[in-house]
């Protein structure tokens, strides 16, 4: 049944602007930021006086930059009303080429907004940072210093920051303590990609608006709960990034938090960015902070050796490119952790994530506890806990795991299940996932963003662990092969609870 029509809510182009890409030249833009500005626009959700100018160092030329363009378009945007709204828009596309920290780039930037001055939608800009981290406080001190940072209340000017949004605790802090020097809080907005992420936001609109979960999303009925994000890529061409980062600053602050806090947390008086925001931050300030025997006990950390995905060989992770020959950097994480609040006391929260594992999944499972009954204890199969399957990527839809009767002469139980798949309700329309998340800042809707708090309430849960880690050195590396499911310890964690991974 495709209903697809009937649940699409008319909205409105968004705001006008000019969206401003520091870092323009890199992946980001080509794979995600236009592909998702072209589904806008042939969407009719973007402004008719829309348009983009790009900075980066690459010496092109506004003509040649958007020659570049043209054959990215032709290569990434899918879907063909999308493509030839891109290839229209390049017109409204102009190119700086400059060092983010000479001001003379900044100067040359506001000559040109003041070029399109008259244009009613150069009063409101989006400062988009697609640059390395290290340039977030050069570039918001350039704006800051140009004067392109004030906003009046005609106009708004705000800063869209690409993760990852510090390294550890201090300088997140550091991070945020600098922007909000020079910007408010409402003009930030910091991106989590998995925000954008239909069936993350549906994590929402599943708890909240069926009223048969929610008497029961608590520790009387719910054993456990596992969020697993396994990819079966490696570090690609990212190792220079990768090497310093690892898979748990990679994906926990930001991604698997995310998740978590939207699973865990308390239902929002509204459905509005402040409300939600606060209760995600409240879920996440329920969070047992570890002690160094408790990180020892409850964190796992493993690097991938050489193997085989999908029957092809891949290198191990100190062969890739941009690797330290014997880096100590973690491809693989998991961690068991418990909230100390009424609802979650004492019921563990395993979550997990690593390169090169055996299958690319997004999965969050929540295990209920099994009932008291021993009625069926003489069948051959044995009654299996009810599972709530909420799968995020690839396939995205929740599947319930009942038992039922299997069809016969004997009573015998058996393992069925009841399943909603997104796709054959919704149908599948090529999305890069930026797409809400670009109107939404043109709109100045906080919802899908993270803010400072929520980042600094995140590393602070971590910093333990990667204190413990910055004084043992992981000599057991690599220890796992490409195309597993990561290292024996990792499965440990769980089987030491007389539990296990649940896919
Ligand atoms: C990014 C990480 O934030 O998320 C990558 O830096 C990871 O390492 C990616 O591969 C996963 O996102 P997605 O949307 O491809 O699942």
């Amino acid at each position: 049944m495709n209903q697809e029509d009937s649940t699409q809510p008319t909205r409105k182009p968004a705001e006008p602007c000019i969206l401003v890409i520091f870092g323009i030249a890199g992946d980001l833009t080509k794979r995600l930021l236009y592909p998702a500005i072209c589904n806008l626009g042939s969407s009719s959700l973007l402004a008719e006086e829309f348009r983009i100018i790009g900075i980066a160092m690459e010496p092109y030329t506004t003509k040649s930059f958007r020659q570049k363009m043209t054959k990215e378009v032709k290569e990434f945007v899918k879907d063909t009303a999308a493509k030839k709204f891109g290839l229209a828009l390049l017109k409204h596309v102009d190119y700086l080429s400059g060092d983010f920290s000479d001001p003379k780039v900044y100067v040359a930037l506001k000559k040109l907004l003041k070029k399109f001055e008259d244009h009613k939608a150069s009063k409101n800009i989006l400062f988009y940072f697609a640059s390395p981290p290290e340039f977030m406080s050069t570039i918001a001190i350039g704006l800051s210093k140009a004067g392109l940072l004030k906003e009046d209340e005609n106009c708004f000017r705000r800063i869209i920051a690409e993760k990852p949004f510090g390294h550890d605790l201090e300088s997140a802090k550091k991070l945020n303590q600098q922007l909000l020097s020079m910007v408010n809080e409402n003009q930030i907005f910091r991106i989590d990609h998995f925000l954008g992420k239909e069936t993350v936001q549906n994590l929402l609109a599943f708890r909240f608006s069926n009223g048969l979960f929610e008497p029961i999303w608590n520790r009387q009925y719910i054993d456990h709960v596992q969020i697993t994000v396994a990819e079966t890529l490696g570090v690609e061409l990212r190792g220079a990034y990768y090497d310093h980062a690892g898979a748990l600053r990679d994906m926990v602050p930001n991604h698997i938090f995310q998740m978590l806090s939207l699973i865990a947390m308390e239902p929002p008086v509204s459905f509005s960015a402040q409300y939600i925001g606060d209760e995600k931050v409240k879920a996440l300030h329920a969070v047992q902070v570890l002690t160094p025997e408790q990180v020892l006990e409850r964190a796992v950390r493993g690097q991938y050796d050489s193997g085989k995905i999908n029957h092809i060989a891949v290198p191990g992770y100190r062969s890739e490119k941009n690797i330290a020959s014997e880096s100590s950097t973690e491809t693989y994480f998991a961690l068991k952790l418990f909230l100390d609040n009424w609802r979650w006391l004492d019921v563990p929260f395993y979550i997990r994530t690593g390169k090169r594992m055996k299958v690319h999944t997004t999965e969050i499972i929540v295990q209920f506890k099994s009932g008291p009954s021993s009625l069926f204890s003489g069948c051959q199969q044995k009654a299996k806990p009810n599972l709530l399957r909420i799968y995020i990527q690839p396939d995205e839809g929740i599947t319930l795991d009942l038992n039922a009767k299997i069809p016969g002469p004997s009573l015998q139980i058996g393992p069925v299940d009841m399943k909603f798949k997104y796709s054959d309700y919704f149908g599948i329309k090529p999305q890069t996932g930026y797409e809400t998340i670009l109107y939404d800042c043109m709109n100045g809707d906080h919802l899908l963003f993270s803010s400072a708090e929520m980042i600094e309430t995140g590393w602070a849960l971590l910093q333990p662990i990667l204190d413990v880690w910055s004084v043992l050195t992981p000599h057991e590396f690599p220890n796992y092969a490409a195309g597993s499911w990561g290292p024996k310890e990792g499965d440990m964690l769980l089987e030491k609870d007389g539990r296990q991974w649940l896919l």
